[in-house]
């Protein structure tokens, strides 16, 4: 199957009151445990590449391995997905490299100008059939490109306004979530009553949850275990994800937790094997805890098992 857009996903998605997961991909090992677990649990994945990704692994790379994971499992509808692109060029590269969509971040922009940036991607994008998503409020923390010190969430009202003159297709939404393994100082806590007046507001329209990882306790406990120094570490608790899932949130994104499960890994693997040094003895166990950890996310956080 070639790859797929994200449009029937969602919709199924959003009847189905399920989420897709994005999950970043940086290399091959981490492309196969996700995929491993998508086939697996026979559910549609986005995989998302970042600037950051794209430099590290070069675009092409990339392609080549979704195009072999593809050939390996055909049944797996997938994805291909700029994360968080930073201007109109990149967009279009991804878009003429065979990506299925695209995300264009004018969420740090004065709004007018986030607005004439998406509608400039939204006009290329939608002349060759490719799939826009665009973002709207500021999420806390630091991303490559963007970084705030606090959040500003995202005004039910202008998410209208924004989507009618942007014609964008999904809308990234701040509600409380944040970029990394540190979300939460107190209590976790998101604004649901925001997400159900967007939701309200914008029925039928699919909605994208990012900095949704949920941090497992056991993946950094084990960091710290074995020489890390992640204390403190807290992400997003599931029940929550599940919930937005059902309140117009189609898309959510998990990186986090996949650095997490390979990095923890390889930590165990290292202390405890000193005298290995052939990659593969490491790389191995970390790919497997990365496919456990995503067929755990697709089955009771993302709820999409069995719809692929
Ligand atoms: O939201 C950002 C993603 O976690 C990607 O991170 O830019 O370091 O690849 P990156
Ligand atoms: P996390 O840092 O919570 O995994 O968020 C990832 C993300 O939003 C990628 O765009
Ligand atoms: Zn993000």
């Amino acid at each position: 199957m070639p790859l797929t857009s994200p449009k029937e996903m969602f919709a199924a998605a959003y009847a189905g009151g399920y989420a897709i997961g994005a999950f970043n991909v940086n290399n091959m090992e981490i492309i196969q445990g996700i995929m491993g677990a998508a086939s697996k649990e026979k559910s549609p994945v986005i995989l998302q590449v970042s600037a950051g990704a794209r430099k590290y692994a070069g675009q092409v790379y990339i392609m080549k391995l979704v195009e072999a994971a593809l050939a390996l499992d055909p049944s797996v509808p997938v994805v291909v997905h700029l994360d968080h692109g930073p201007s109109f060029e990149m967009c279009r590269d991804c878009i003429d490299g065979g990506f299925t969509s695209v995300m264009i971040d004018g969420s740090h922009l004065p709004y007018e100008e986030n607005i004439a940036l998406t509608k400039q991607v939204v006009d290329y994008a939608h002349q060759r059939n490719v799939w826009v998503e665009a973002e709207l409020g500021k999420l806390a923390g630091v991303e490559e490109h963007v970084s705030s010190a606090e959040h500003v969430y995202t005004d039910p009202d202008q998410a209208v306004d924004f989507v009618a003159r942007t014609g964008c297709d999904s809308l990234a939404v701040a509600i409380g979530t944040s970029h990394g393994a540190y979300k939460f100082k107190g209590e976790a806590k998101l604004d649901f009553e925001r997400l159900q007046a967007i939701n309200a507001k914008l029925p039928g329209y699919p909605l994208v949850l990012h900095g949704a990882s949920s941090v497992p306790q056991e993946f950094v406990q084990l960091c710290n275990e074995y020489g890390g120094q992640v204390g403190g570490a807290r992400g997003v608790p599931e029940e929550m994800l599940r919930k937005s899932a059902g309140m117009g949130v189609c898309k959510i994104n998990v990186d986090t937790d996949i650095r997490l499960a390979l990095t923890a890994t390889v930590r165990q693997c290292f202390a405890e094997h000193p005298e290995q040094f052939d990659p593969r003895s490491y790389l191995s166990p970390a790919r497997e805890a990365v496919k456990k950890m995503v067929a755990h996310k697709i089955r009771h956080v993302m709820g999409s098992a069995g719809k692929a």
